[in-house]
Parts: structure tokens; C-alpha cells; sequence
């Protein structure tokens, strides 16, 4: 995830909190299984929002000694929804957190990453995007989140959502308009 905005600092690790209100138009349109995993769930706003939804949620944080990128496990059965750290201008740590939670979810989870509007443009992402069969949906936030009370960022945001059991890419494009605290 990468925030931009002039009264907004760096936080390390990109601690960001996703705001329970950018997960519901998530949940309005794609269904779940029943476990579902945050590993790099900070806070948990994430985890309590799919609790709350009667999921059964697990989480993990690197400031809590877990690494996901160094995880070597699969979860069969689980999905993973996340809000990634970005890594940089480049994102390069947001594209390997896509390309584990492929991996720990194959063969028939489901991955869903909340990411800047335009990360599936870049030519180097092709591999996770245009070219990956299991990308079915990208969710458009057309509302700004808002990371901190009272002051709004300058970065749209989408959820990306990849289906090990769909291969109907071209991916759906749904719009969201959803109202930040
Ligand atoms: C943008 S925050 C999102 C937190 C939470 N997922 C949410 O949406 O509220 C990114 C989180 O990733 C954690 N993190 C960074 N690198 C990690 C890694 N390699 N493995 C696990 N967690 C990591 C950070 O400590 C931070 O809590």
C-alpha cells in the first residue's frame, strides 16, 4: 500500500491501517471461504471486519516475528485479504506479497489486495496481471481513503482479486462509492 499526501509521514513498514469502511464494498461483491488470513494484518482492521462477517481469520505481522515472503507453507482451503506493505516507489515488496499469496492459496483460493488505482499498469507487472488467468477483479474505490482522521490522501485505491478457480481473465471492473469517516 502507498499513501501519498503532504501532512502524511513515512511509517515504517508501511503501518498503514486500512479503514474498515475500504473493506465492506469488498465483501459486498466477492465471497469468501469460510477461513480467510491477513499475514501482514497489523492492527487487525482487516481480520475484525471478516470476523465480523462470521469468517475465521488468522493473521501475522513482521513486527510480530512472522515474515510472510520467507513463509513456506501453503494454506489449502484459506484466502488471503490484505492490504500489503508497498516497498518503495517501486512496490516491488507489494508484487512479491501478490506472487506468495498465489502461491499459499493455490489451487483454489482466492487472493484480494488493496493497492494504489493504477499498480496493474506497469510493464513488469504484466506477470500478475494481464498475463495471470487467475485475475478476475479489480475494484475501483472512487472515494479517497482516509488513513487518518481528518486528512485525505492523494492515491486512489482498487482491490485486485485473483481466483485460483477462475481463468475468465480479462478480469471484471467494478466501481465502488463508498464514504470515509
Ligand atoms: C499497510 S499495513 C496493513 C496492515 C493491515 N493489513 C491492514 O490492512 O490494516 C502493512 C503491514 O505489513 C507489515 N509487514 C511488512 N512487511 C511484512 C512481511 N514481510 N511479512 C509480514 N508482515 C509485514 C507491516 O508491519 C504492516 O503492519
Amino acid at each position: 500500500m502507498t499513501v501519498r499526501g503532504a501532512d502524511y509521514k513515512r511509517k515504517k513498514n508501511d503501518a498503514y491501517q486500512t479503514p474498515p469502511e475500504a473493506v465492506a464494498p469488498l465483501l459486498a461483491t466477492i465471497s469468501f471461504s469460510e477461513r480467510v488470513c491477513d499475514p501482514c494484518s497489523g492492527k487487525g482492521n482487516i481480520l475484525r471486519v471478516l470476523k465480523a462477517k462470521g469468517h475465521l481469520v488468522g493473521g501475522g505481522d513482521i513486527t510480530r516475528g512472522y515474515d510472510f515472503l520467507l513463509h513456506k507453507f501453503r494454506w489449502p482451503g484459506h484466502d488471503v485479504v490484505t492490504n500489503p506493505p508497498f516497498g518503495g516507489r517501486s512496490g516491488k515488496t507489494a508484487v512479491a506479497f501478490v506472487k506468495r499469496a498465489l502461491e499459499v492459496t493455490a489451487p483454489e483460493g482466492k487472493v484480494a489486495m488493496l493497492l494504489p488505482v493504477d499498480f496493474d499498469s506497469g510493464g513488469s507487472r504484466e506477470i500478475i496481471f494481464g498475463m495471470c488467468p487467475h485475475f478476475s477483479a479489480k475494484i475501483i474505490l472512487l472515494n479517497r481513503i482516509r488513513w487518518f482522521r481528518n486528512q485525505s490522501g492523494s492515491t486512489n485505491h482498487a482491490w485486485y482479486v485473483w481466483n485460483h478457480k477462475s481463468n475468465q481473465n480479462p478480469p471484471i471492473i467494478l466501481y465502488a462509492k463508498q464514504e470515509f469517516k
